[in-house]
């Protein structure tokens, strides 16, 4: 058979393997550099908001005054949830996986959208606001469920980042935290064709609609390797810490068990991930201010002892998870939050995908027995 004599190696985890051409993102794997539309993620962290930023990756330019404020309106006017979401959400069990519920409930977001079997750009576009406007609404509404209480609605004078900390608790933000928050949702809104990213395109690449593709990747960044390693982080922090282990001493016993650590290493950047010392200042900064130093400290041992074992760095997930636990926030929030950054991500590549769409169908090598003959079940 001709296939049989074309059949080249399987490329393991397509590792390498160039998809598509794109003008959203650049990841610099070897210097270590992460580029959106052209600016530097040290340069919007510095100076962008979440907001802004969204605007930039969807339209590829930086807004005008007037653009961004628009822009800010129509995420204020999105933000409420249809009474029947809030109702599902309630029905959800308490112990449920809050990955689990956002993707249940994005799901049946759609099933509520006027536009939702619209796969046209300007309807693609007001189902991109609506979804990155809700997704920390129903974070945030599920929190309230899994601790008794009714949701808080968003409220008109607060940005993206700060009205999700107002939604998780009913107080006003500190400023400080607000602005920690609003750089971290920078932080991890795009990172080029990530698994959960190429997961959405995959699913859009087909011509399905774009709550298809966002559910599609809410799924994928649940799994540790992607999106959960910074529940997984937290995890090994508060162990450690428990057990009173010697920080060192844990990693090294993980390493001789192959097992991998989470919140370090990278399919593409073999240097720091660039996003990493930034969300490293956050943590030594906030852990200090809540006098909870430790998961800093914890942090840096573990950070030093994969240097000199493995030489490997920490990524994105590492410092974000002792930041946002100093802010106060669950660790099965971690990964959600991630999602509430990233839905700016996908909706970009979801547009992306369908103005230069092309079925994506990578081939298998069949490796498994030929020429069988079938055998009726009384002679088997
Ligand atoms: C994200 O792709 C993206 O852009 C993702 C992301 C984004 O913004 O979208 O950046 C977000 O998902 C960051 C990654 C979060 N995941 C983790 O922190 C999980 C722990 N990391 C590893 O599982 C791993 O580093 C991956 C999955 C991230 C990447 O793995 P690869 O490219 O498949 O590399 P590999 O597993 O084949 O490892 C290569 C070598 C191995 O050594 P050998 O066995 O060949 O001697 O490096 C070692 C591994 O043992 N290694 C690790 C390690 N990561 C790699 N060893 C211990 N701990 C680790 N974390």
């Amino acid at each position: 058979m001709a296939d049989i004599a074309a059949a080249k190696k399987p490329i393991a985890g397509l590792q390498g393997v160039v998809v598509a051409d794109s003008e959203i993102s650049y990841v610099d794997g070897q210097a270590g550099k992460l580029v959106y539309r052209g600016y530097s993620i040290e340069d919007l962290a510095a100076n962008s908001t979440f907001e802004e930023t969204t605007k930039l990756l969807l339209d590829g330019a930086l807004p005008s005054r007037s653009e961004l404020d628009q822009f800010e309106a129509e995420l204020s006017g999105a933000r409420v949830l249809d009474s029947e979401i809030i109702d599902l959400i309630r029905a959800y069990p308490t112990d449920a996986q809050p990955m689990a519920v956002l993707r249940t409930a994005v799901s049946a977001l759609g099933l509520f959208d006027p536009d939702s079997e619209d796969i046209g750009p300007d309807a693609t576009r007001r189902k991109a606001i609506r979804l990155v406007a809700k997704f920390p609404v129903i974070v945030a509404a599920f929190e309230r469920h899994r601790n008794g209480h009714d949701p808080i609605d968003p409220r008109d004078d607060l940005a993206h980042a700060a009205n999700f900390l107002y939604m998780l608790t009913g107080s006003d933000p500190d400023p400080e935290d607000a602005r920690v928050m609003d750089v971290c949702l920078i932080l991890h809104a795009e990172h080029g064709m990530n698994a959960s990213t190429f997961s959405a395109r995959v699913t859009a690449a087909t011509l399905s609609d774009i709550h298809s593709a966002v559910t599609s990747a809410i799924g994928t960044l649940k799994g540790a390797l992607h999106g959960g390693a910074n529940q997984e982080v937290m995890k090994m922090l508060l162990e450690i810490d428990q057990r009173g282990i010697e920080p060192a001493d844990f990693v090294r016993a993980m390493l001789d068990r192959k097992e991998r650590v989470m919140g370090f290493g990278h399919r593409v950047y073999k240097t720091m991930d660039p996003r990493a010392p930034i969300l490293r200042r956050f943590s030594r900064d906030l852990t200090a201010r809540a006098g909870q130093q430790k998961w800093f400290t914890i942090s840096e041992q573990i950070l030093e002892t994969m240097a000199a074992e493995k030489g490997i760095d920490p990524n994105v997930d590492f410092f974000s998870a002792s930041t946002y636990h100093a802010l106060g926030i669950p660790a099965d929030l971690f990964t959600p939050i991630f999602a509430i950054s990233r839905v700016s991500g996908w909706s970009t590549h979801v547009e992306a995908q369908y103005r230069h769409n092309r079925l994506i169908r990578p081939r298998a090598n069949y490796v498994g027995p030929r020429d069988l003959t079938y055998v009726p079940i009384e002679k088997r």
